[in-house]
């Protein structure tokens, strides 16, 4: 097989690619349904040939036995943290795991004890909302939120819910679902409570190489606020960035030598060692990926703006920029239906419900996948409510 470097490839994201029987949660949902799939994260996208290259290229060795990162691999995210997020991140700081949700799941384990309490902001991407309980930790929440055309984090709100056992703050930036980039200015303001009352920051940064807006940029917690570097645990992952998530691999950076001791610990002997095809892709990935994604965010900003055209101009639904993300955030509660996912995925149209994120009458609607289809979605969304 030829390797060919991305650079030198023309990128067709109109291109139908049927995963039908390819095992997709996504598609296998509807299977037989003429119902138009848009929920969970992950997109309709090819990855970018060089990762399929060095697939086939680590397939072809034919030996699969346990693997750990390659110095290559770790230079590659060095270079990634560095150029990307002005981050220099030492290698030893990187701890991989299969998962990013294992990766959440872990941190409400490893910080503080039982009965301690951890809060977010919702609504929120559904792991974090069960992690803490998961972990025997209390969870709270603090709304969002929405003011004029965005959502924002209200500190003061945020300040008087912590309580006397909050240890663990779970950050997700950029947001899931309501997409937005934090600014430093936010993030400045978040670090201050964090500071005040002593908080461990678990801030997951899966969406960083999903920022939209060109004016914008995704900024880690740690970076914005240095000296809290040393209880952040931030947790990356090539996978939505690349549409990888079906090969398990991310990871965490973590300074502080205890909080990364006591992070390993929780992990021993439950989470798996990542994949062999997870290491691969990710290097390809982040090392040969990067005209793809420069092409796939400008495919991807085209979806964006029409999803706002369209959704904003339906009866019933509002919808703020999505500033990051392939994912849309629409409050439905004035349509006048009391489960706007039913209702859609009657017309034909599959979302995520509102309710999983702590938001019930607001969907979540994925359009990382083909124009043609998206517009298909919107017309059926369109008609249904306009029946
Ligand atoms: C904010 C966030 N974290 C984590 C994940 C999932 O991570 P993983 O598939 O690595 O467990 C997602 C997937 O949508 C997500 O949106």
């Amino acid at each position: 097989m030829n390797p060919r470097p991305d650079s030198d490839c023309h990128f067709d994201f109109d291109e139908p690619v049927d995963r039908t029987g390819s095992c997709s949660f996504k598609w296998d949902r509807y299977e037989g349904r003429d119902v138009i799939p848009l929920w969970v994260a992950d997109m309709d996208f090819r990855s970018p040939q060089a990762v399929v290259d060095a697939l086939h290229e680590r397939v072809s060795h034919g030996v699969f036995g346990y693997s750990h990162a390659s110095a290559g691999l770790e230079a590659t995210v060095q270079a990634h943290l560095r150029d990307d997020f002005s981050w220099d991140v030492p290698a030893d700081w990187i701890v991989w795991l299969p998962g990013l949700v294992s990766g959440l799941n872990v941190l409400c384990r490893a910080i503080g004890e039982r009965g301690d309490d951890v809060v977010t902001f919702t609504p929120i991407y559904p792991p974090f909302l069960t992690a803490p309980g998961l972990a025997e930790r209390g969870l709270v929440k603090v709304p969002l939120a929405c003011r004029g055309d965005r959502w924002e984090m209200d500190l003061e709100l945020l300040e008087t819910a912590l309580t006397e056992r909050t240890r663990l703050l779970l950050l997700c930036s950029p947001h899931n679902p309501v997409g937005r980039v934090w600014s430093r200015e936010e993030l400045e303001g978040l670090a201050e409570v964090a500071r005040r009352h002593d908080l461990v920051i678990g801030s997951d940064d899966i969406h960083a190489g999903l920022v939209l807006d060109e004016d914008k940029r995704h900024l880690p917690l740690a970076v914005v606020a240095p000296d809290l570097a040393k209880r952040t645990i931030t947790l990356f992952a090539p996978s939505k960035t690349f549409n990888t998530p079906g090969l398990g691999c991310s990871f965490a950076a973590i300074s502080d030598p205890s909080l990364r001791r006591a992070f390993c610990h929780t992990m021993e002997g439950i989470v798996p060692h990542v994949n062999v095809f997870g290491y691969v892709a990710t290097e390809a990935a982040y090392a040969k990926g990067g005209a793809w994604l420069r092409a796939l965010l400008d495919y991807l900003r085209g979806n964006r703006d029409l999803v706002e055209r369209e959704v904003s101009s339906m009866p019933g639904l509002r919808i703020t920029h999505i500033e990051a993300t392939y994912l849309a955030w629409i409050d439905a509660r004035d349509t006048g239906h009391g489960h706007p996912a039913r209702f859609f995925e009657a017309a034909g149209v599959g979302l995520s419900d509102g309710v999983d994120f702590d938001a019930p009458g607001f969907v979540r609607l994925n359009f990382g996948c083909r124009r043609e289809l998206l517009v298909e979605a919107l017309a059926r969304m369109r008609a249904a409510l306009t029946a």
